[in-house]
């Protein structure tokens, strides 16, 4: 679970958006995190204390005059054990007391008195007359310098009719920009560029062949990359997969397609990570159309050719990125794997056992490089890239 043991302190502003805050309190809770709800007065009004306390199983609070808190010091007590404050959704007002370090309320004052390493994640959610404002701008831009983390908003229609800028980000949304916040920013601004998923050659308009790939591990990095403050492209051959939030993804179907896209947006990349599994060859006598198969007894005779190698063409790019290469053996990964960054020529190569993660939702890893292999152990795919990333950040 992405969230797991994490506690986070969920601050509700008064603002229609308050809808949404149901909802994300029930995704925190599934991705594994404790939420405890704290409501400004305005809150209240758009949506109960009951709902949010029923959605999170913990005491609401709403007020600094609370008698159930027996010291009175809930603005400091409710914080000092949490992992990540979230106030979502954050009027225009809620921000300029930010901006100005008012306390006026509970979660106001809670704000104030966080600790200085606690991180404060703020979801703006207000008309886009209000977001547009100079004065929002100011207060934005203040809280950026000041260390907050600024969550969208995202446009569209909005609540009061008008369309544009201001909405609050969906909760799967927000809680995807928490998880990421919980990652290390190791891959800041960076520029990668990931391959997934099989390749698709046809034989003819109905047929073709394919290699076994269900795109999780070249996702799972995707995603990882994103999480570490990379800016991520992904080529990606057909998939069921869902684009990892904050991606950009480019569909292609075969191999010289793959090779294209890639081609094309490769250069200004700091990283290139090549995990999808690539068909070695295309039918070089693909039919336009159907092929028969009554063709008086005899059977079709596909002919081959062989795709760019498109890992090995990047990496002798003169401009060429950071190369990570991914090996699927059946057998013997060790001597395979270490060949083939070898032949490659390439600084990275991650191996693994075909039958062993095949669209498997765990893996495990052996990392080859010029200094030797290591291990990472079957964990999920997430957690796994992850752990890549981070390797990967720390050889760049
Ligand atoms: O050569 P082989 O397929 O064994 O190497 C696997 C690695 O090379 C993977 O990283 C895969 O994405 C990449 N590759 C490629 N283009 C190909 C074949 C493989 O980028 N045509």
């Amino acid at each position: 679970m992405d969230l797991a043991g994490k506690k986070i302190v969920l601050g509700l502003t008064g603002g229609i958006a308050c809808y949404k805050a149901a909802e994300l309190t029930r995704a925190l809770i599934k991705a594994g995190a404790s939420v405890q709800v704290v409501m400004t007065e305005a809150a209240t009004h758009f949506i109960t204390p009951v709902t949010m306390q029923a959605l999170s199983g913990q005491t609401v609070y709403t007020s600094q005059w609370d008698a159930r808190v027996g010291n009175n010091m809930a603005h400091i007590d409710l914080t000092r054990h949490a992992d990540a404050i979230v106030l979502a959704p954050c009027s225009a007002d809620f921000m300029a007391k930010l901006v100005q370090g008012r306390c006026d309320d509970l979660l106001s004052t809670l704000c104030l008195a966080r600790p200085h390493a606690l991180p404060l994640l703020v979801a703006p959610a207000m008309n886009v007359e209000m977001w547009q404002n100079p004065a929002t701008q100011r207060n934005v831009a203040q809280l950026k310098a000041d260390g907050i983390h600024v969550l969208g908003p995202g446009t569209g229609e909005q609540a009061c009719g008008e369309t544009g800028l201001g909405r609050m980000l969906e909760p799967e949304q927000l809680l995807e920009e928490i998880i990421a916040a919980f990652q290390q920013k190791v891959l800041q601004g960076k520029r990668v560029l990931v391959t997934a998923g099989p390749t698709f050659e046809p034989i003819d308009p109905v047929r073709g062949i394919t290699n076994l790939s269900s795109g999780k591990m070249g996702y799972a990095i995707a995603r990882a990359a994103r999480e570490a403050g990379a800016v991520v492209t992904l080529v990606s051959g057909p998939t069921a997969l869902t684009t990892p939030y904050g991606v950009k993804r480019i569909d292609i179907t075969s191999a010289r397609q793959m090779h294209e896209a890639v081609m094309a947006t490769v250069g200004g990349n700091e990283v290139f990570i090549a995990v999808a599994a690539v068909a070695d060859w295309h039918v070089s006598n693909a039919s336009t159309q159907k092929i028969k198969k009554d063709q008086d007894g005899k059977t079709p005779a596909l002919e081959f050719a062989p795709n760019p190698d498109i890992l090995a063409e990047v990496a002798a790019r003169h401009d060429a990125p950071y190369c990570v290469g991914f090996a699927a053996e059946s057998e013997r990964l060790l001597q395979h794997a270490e060949a083939k960054r070898l032949k490659k020529n390439i600084p990275l190569l991650v191996g693994n056992i075909g039958h062993q993660t095949f669209g498997r939702d765990d893996n495990e890893l052996v990392l080859f490089d010029a200094a030797g292999h290591v291990a990472l152990p079957r964990a999920g795919k997430q957690a796994l890239a992850r752990e890549l990333i981070a390797a990967i950040a720390v050889r760049l």
